[in-house]
Formats: structure tokens, sequence, C-alpha cells
């Protein structure tokens, strides 16, 4: 891979995180959608159907996880308060960090700022959303 194609799939996922902040101003206190959250934020590394496999990944050192196999390798359990840090990432679980963006500084940072209670709300959404896509 050349050098201009790295840069611009990195300058591809700048441009996308810095509009996905505006895509849920206006959704006031509504739950957030999990399914919609992990498109805006998590398909350019993760993959459309979260396999690992998005436009990202190739560029990237460390390859984005598949998360439709957390259960498959967890014993067949969907370790809900895990992922739940891993996403977060300000307080990151042992052998996780560096390569993941940490979201929740991100969520609070968007659209001029979150509450604690927002952030916690949409990373929940996204485990919600991760738990339903789980291979069996
Ligand atoms: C810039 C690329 C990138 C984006 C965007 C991204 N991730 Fe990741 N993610 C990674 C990489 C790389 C890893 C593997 C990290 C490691 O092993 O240290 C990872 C790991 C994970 C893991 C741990 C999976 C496991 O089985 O260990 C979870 C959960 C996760 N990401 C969820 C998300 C969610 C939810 C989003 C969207 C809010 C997201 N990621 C957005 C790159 C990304």
């Amino acid at each position: 891979m050349t050098l201009p194609s790295i840069a611009t799939r990195f300058a591809a996922v700048i441009i996308v995180l810095s509009c996905s902040g505006t895509a849920f101003a206006g959704q006031g206190s509504t739950a957030p959608s999990g399914s919609a959250l992990y498109v805006n934020y998590c398909g350019s590394c993760h993959g459309p159907q979260a396999k690992g496999d998005g436009p990202m990944a190739s560029a990237m050192k460390i390859t984005p996880a598949d998360l439709t196999t957390i259960a498959k390798r967890n014993s067949g359990k969907f370790p809900s308060d895990t992922v739940f840090r891993l996403i977060d990432g300000r307080n990151p679980a042992k052998g996780h960090g560096g390569a993941m963006p940490v979201w929740g500084d991100t969520f609070l940072r968007a659209q001029g700022g979150a509450s604690p209670d927002v952030v916690r709300a949409r990373i929940e959404a996204l485990v919600r959303y991760l738990e339903t896509i789980q291979q069996r």
C-alpha cells in the first residue's frame, strides 16, 4: 500500500469522525439508537457487519476486532461490563487500549459537549446493539 492511499484513508476517517458529531443533534433526550451510533462511529474500522473489515482496517497496524465473536471468545457469554469499559476507554481493561479511540471522551466533547448521562446512554446503546449481533 502506498503512503498517499494510507493518508487518504485516514483523512476519510477524520472526516467521518468530525461529521458524525452533528448526526444526532436535535435528537434531544430520546434514547440513542445503538445501530445508528455503530454506523456513524464504528463501521469505518470494524466494518458494516462488525466483522473487523471496515475501509480503515487494512491501513491499521492493529486489526480492529471482529465484534460479532465477542461472546464466542468469552465462553459463550457476552461480557457487557467489559465491553462497556472497552468502548468508553477512559478506564481501559487490561490488554487493550491504544488502537481504539477513547469514545467516552469523544462523546463527551461531541456536539459542543454532552452530559455524562448522555455519554453513558450512548455507550450502553452500543453495548446492547453489539449483544444483538453476536454469533451463537
Ligand atoms: C479507528 C478505528 C476504530 C474505530 C473507529 C472503532 N474501533 Fe473498536 N477497535 C479498534 C481496534 C484496532 C481494536 C483492537 C484493539 C486492541 O486489541 O487493542 C478495537 C477493539 C474494539 C473492541 C474490543 C473487542 C474485543 O473483542 O476485544 C470493542 C468492543 C470495540 N472495538 C468497539 C468499538 C465501538 C463500539 C466503536 C464505535 C463507537 C469502535 N470500536 C470504533 C479500532 C476502532
